[in-house]
């Protein structure tokens, strides 16, 4: 049974979520690879909408297993928060399952992110402040806490005791701040453990006897390609692998297990937080019409988000690495009405065009050379077929296809769960072949 990845090509927020949540219909798995709440994820089904931070987006159906797999960080408070929130809306929380080695966000994690961009001043990246990349750094320095450690009662509390003591130092010396205490910490932790215990699972083996018995797995990207730690726009980028590399590290399962690859993208662009962005709107009327009718404002931080144009060199450089088999492009619907649109098709730096994604894009300054396309003056957000779609925006699919020399698969024009329009119809029901609309 084939094992299908979605992942993220620009700056988080293309709309995973709702894909996820589309194709998991169809799954007996969605894991969860990397990254902790710092992602937000959207669906949208009749009135109820769901942003989830965590928990993998095939939790709405009630067959399907989530797992927060083992390269993620979880903070408690914020799972258990969204846990009872799902479940005061009717959604099946009982399949949702947390992998033992997966880290454990602290209060001081959240500390340390909030002081550490105060203290980078103009620098600062512009993260979430949920603590993600003091976790992570932890894990990395070899000082982390796992889940597992919960089990063990003495050992929680020595490496609790440690972690409070190094990270007060910190506080005190560098960044000035006052101190924590250990005891409530321990206690809230130990609270958590007990509410969360029965989910705590050896997630490896979990997802390996679910291949070997040829369920199928969707695995969950957050984040996205130009936010990765290592082929993103360092330093303005998250600290996990967000990658389809990523899925391997973050779950224990081999490259071979791996067959389809997702890449979901924009019909335009949006970035939150700090770092290049080439293609950034500078017609601010323009800005405005996209960030209000798109809603881009961050689910998790409400921060309204940078907007731009399309960028084909960024995209064709994600999908490489992340070895893109279909693509998928969402918002479309967003960009009806405009009466002229544009698409980055190279890079002129110092004069000299390039279509290669520059690995010091931060330092360069950039000059898109764009390609131009008449809108289409219509509401698309009801269209079921691929055929019905005004010419202006058939043009504007098949032009990012042609370029990428990818299939788009599916194309989203709506927030709805079912507002699709899947434009390779055998290929898509081959894969998902209970998937029908
Ligand atoms: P989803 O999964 C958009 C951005 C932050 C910041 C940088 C580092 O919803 O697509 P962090 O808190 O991770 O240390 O912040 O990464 N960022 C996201 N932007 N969507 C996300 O997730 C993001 N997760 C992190 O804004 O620029
Ligand atoms: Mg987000």
């Amino acid at each position: 049974m084939p094992s299908n990845v979605i992942v993220g090509l620009q700056w988080g927020d293309e709309g995973k979520g709702k894909i996820t949540d589309f194709l998991s219909k169809n799954s007996d798995y969605v894991v969860r690879y990397q990254g902790g709440n710092n992602s937000g994820h959207s669906i949208h089904i009749k009135n109820n909408y769901f942003i989830l931070h965590l928990i993998p987006s095939g939790v709405i159906y009630p067959h399907v297993k989530c797992i927060i797999g083992p390269g993620m960080v979880i903070d408690p408070k914020s799972l258990i928060k969204e846990l009872t929130n799902l479940k005061s809306m009717g959604i099946n929380i009982n399949n949702v399952f947390i992998s033992k080695r997966s880290h454990i966000v602290m209060p001081y994690h959240i500390l340390l992110d909030k002081y550490k961009e105060e203290y980078l001043g103009k620098n600062f990246i512009g993260t979430t402040h949920k603590g993600i990349g003091p976790a992570y750094e932890d894990k990395i320095s070899r000082i982390g806490i796992r889940i597992l450690d919960l089990f063990y009662p003495d050992i929680f509390y020595e490496k609790l005791k440690n972690n409070v003591e190094f990270k007060n130092t910190i506080f005190k010396k560098i960044y000035k701040k006052p101190i924590i205490s250990f005891k409530p910490i321990y206690k809230e932790y130990m609270n958590y453990a007990k509410i969360l215990y029965h989910r705590f699972i050896d997630a490896v083996n979990e997802i390996h006897y679910a291949f070997h018995e040829n369920k199928k797995i969707l695995f969950e990207g957050a984040q996205a390609m130009l936010l990765d730690i290592d082929y993103g726009t360092y330093p303005f980028v998250t600290t996990s692998s967000s990658t389809t590399g990523g899925v391997c590290v973050g779950t224990g399962i081999p490259p071979i297990g791996l067959d389809n690859f997702f890449g979901v993208t924009k019909s335009y662009c949006t970035r939150v937080g700090n770092g290049p962005f080439p293609t950034e709107m500078v017609n601010h009327k323009l800005l405005h019409d996209i960030r209000s009718k798109g809603n881009e404002y961050g689910s998790t931080t409400k921060r309204p988000r940078r907007c731009g144009w399309l960028d084909l060199v960024a995209l064709k450089y994600s999908c490489r690495i992340n070895g893109i088999n279909y693509l998928i492009i969402t918002k479309i619907d967003v960009l009806s009405e405009l009466t002229l649109i544009k698409i980055c098709v190279k890079y002129n730096i110092n004069g000299k065009n390039v279509d290669d994604f520059p690995p010091d894009i931060g330092n360069k300054k950039i000059n898109c050379i764009w390609k131009k396309f008449k809108g289409w003056n219509q509401n698309i957000s009801h269209i079921k077929e691929y055929e019905m779609l005004p010419i202006n925006c058939k043009n504007y699919i098949n032009f990012i296809e042609k370029y990428l020399k990818l299939k788009i698969i599916l194309i989203s024009i709506g927030s709805e769960r079912n507002q699709n329009i899947i434009k390779y119809k055998r290929l898509f029901y081959k894969i998902f072949p209970s998937e029908k609309i």
